[in-house]
């Protein structure tokens, strides 16, 4: 009984130490299976770091979506490809990492657009980030953007708007330049209040310069010719480019725009008519005369830009937002604190033909390679939602009494929209720049 009762302990503690072997060898295998397959994991997420970072930048806020930095790069193949992604098609998200900068640490923004130092007390405007439907923007490096315009020039030519976003793209860069206060000077001494001509600003370290030529028509303001009607106080020459284009010529990125000007007020109601072929036309409306600068500003592309080496980036127009028309004739927009998201509301009538500066009817005698040429900055749609940015009242420093003046609302805060705006003109500076190296 007892040697039996022995025997079959002794079967028992063999089969459970067999049993135990062949655990330890599952333990072993799977510990191993283990480690191989985070081994795995881990190159493969150090493999997208790096093919992040390789392709321009890190892609910044919300990962959950499917498309990343490439598809922004690669861009469409054809304009409206479905294949690519829209940067135009998204919509504001709140972000709190935002803004990007403060206006009272940017030296080179007018004291009308510093809305919180001109007491403007709410900022929830300041923090939106847009944000496409199919794809993620890159996330702004001022760093590496200086670095790609090493030698380089950056002009914006255009309105007052343009100025706005010009100087917030200053505010943005600046922010990688040199802690040394003089790394970033205007290049003739000029003091940025300065509001005609022109402004060049280098930075010292990169031997780049930004620059801003002011021509809100594009086309040529010139006194009319000497037998014009005496209604005739000034005329806008359609088929010749405003003179300081030259300028412009052999920058390596052009950033145009234009628009707020092209209104009855700003023209024939000021007695500035148009002219053509040296004839002054009376009877032209500001709708086509519009449309006749577009295409001389597309013919000048075809015959003095070298666009292999120009980047050529049209922004689109801007929407005020005040019921009567231009914001400083006396609209309302100072108790908007947050933006506008319905769509039905950007479609107003008064700024719709500027949504399609380039249709093909209209330059149907124009060469069709320019329109190719040309990146569209399209910031209508997702400007018009943005009601909550303007300067309103704020655009007076805090000394004056901001009640007796005019609301504007058609310039815009900074830190503000044109921030995103230029957020997105980095990631067309970025995608031209990739398809260079891809097949230059
Ligand atoms: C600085 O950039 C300009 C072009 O904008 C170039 O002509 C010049 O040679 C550059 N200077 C240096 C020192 O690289
Ligand atoms: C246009 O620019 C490219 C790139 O800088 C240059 O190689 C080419 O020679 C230029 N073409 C003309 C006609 O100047
Ligand atoms: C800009 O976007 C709007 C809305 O998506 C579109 O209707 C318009 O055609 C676009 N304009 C250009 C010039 O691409
Ligand atoms: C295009 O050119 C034709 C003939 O050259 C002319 O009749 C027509 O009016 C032009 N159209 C526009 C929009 O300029």
């Amino acid at each position: 009984m007892h040697a039996e009762t022995t025997t079959s302990k002794i079967c028992v503690d063999v089969a459970v130490k067999k049993w135990m072997k062949t655990v330890e060898k599952l333990v072993v295998l799977a510990c191993a299976a283990f480690a191989a397959s985070s081994l795995f994991l881990l190159c493969s997420l150090c493999f997208r770091f790096w093919e992040a970072v390789a392709g321009g930048a890190l892609v910044g806020g919300d990962r959950s979506q499917g498309w990343g930095v490439q598809e922004v790069l690669k861009g469409e193949e054809d304009r409206g490809g479905a294949d690519g992604c829209d940067l135009f098609d998204g919509k504001w998200v709140q972000d709190e990492s935002y803004p990007l900068y403060e206006s009272k640490n940017c030296a080179f923004i007018d004291e009308g657009f510093r809305c919180a130092e001109n007491g403007r007390p709410d900022r929830l405007y300041t923090q939106w980030r847009w944000q496409p439907a199919r794809c993620n923007l890159p996330r702004f490096d001022a760093k590496l953007m200086l670095e790609k315009l090493r030698n380089r020039r950056l002009v914006f030519a255009g309105d007052s708007i343009g100025r706005n976003q010009w100087e917030s793209l200053l505010c943005m860069l600046s922010s990688a330049a040199s802690a040394n206060d003089d790394s970033v000077y205007e290049v003739n001494g000029k003091p940025i209040t300065k509001h005609k001509g022109f402004l060049i600003f280098r930075f010292r370290d990169y031997n780049c310069t930004v620059e801003y030529y002011r021509a809100p028509h594009l086309v040529l303001r010139s006194r009319p010719p000497p037998d014009a009607p005496s209604p005739v106080k000034s005329v806008l020459r359609l088929d010749v480019m405003d003179r300081k284009s030259a300028g412009w010529r052999d920058a390596d990125v052009l950033v145009v725009n234009t628009g707020h000007w092209w209104s009855h007020e700003k023209t024939i109601g000021s007695g500035c008519y148009f002219e053509e072929g040296g004839k002054v036309e009376l009877q032209m409306s500001v709708e086509s005369a519009y449309e006749r600068s577009m295409k001389t500003f597309l013919d000048w592309i075809d015959k003095e830009i070298n666009t292999s080496r120009t980047q050529v980036v049209f922004r689109t127009y801007s929407p005020a937002h005040s019921s009567k028309g231009d914001g400083k004739s006396g609209g309302k927009c100072h108790s908007e604190t947050v933006p506008d998201f319905r769509s039905s509301y950007s479609l107003s009538k008064s700024w719709s033909h500027f949504l399609n500066p380039f249709t093909e009817q209209r330059m149907q005698n124009s060469t069709r390679s320019a329109l190719k040429e040309i990146d569209v900055l399209n910031v209508t749609e997702m400007t018009a939602q943005r009601k909550d940015g303007h300067q309103s009242l704020y655009h007076v420093g805090p000394l004056s009494d901001a009640r007796l003046h005019k609301e504007d609302c058609s310039h815009w805060c900074l830190p503000g929209v044109p921030d995103a705006w230029n957020e997105l003109l980095y990631a067309l500076f970025l995608r031209r720049d990739f398809k260079a190296r891809v097949r230059p």
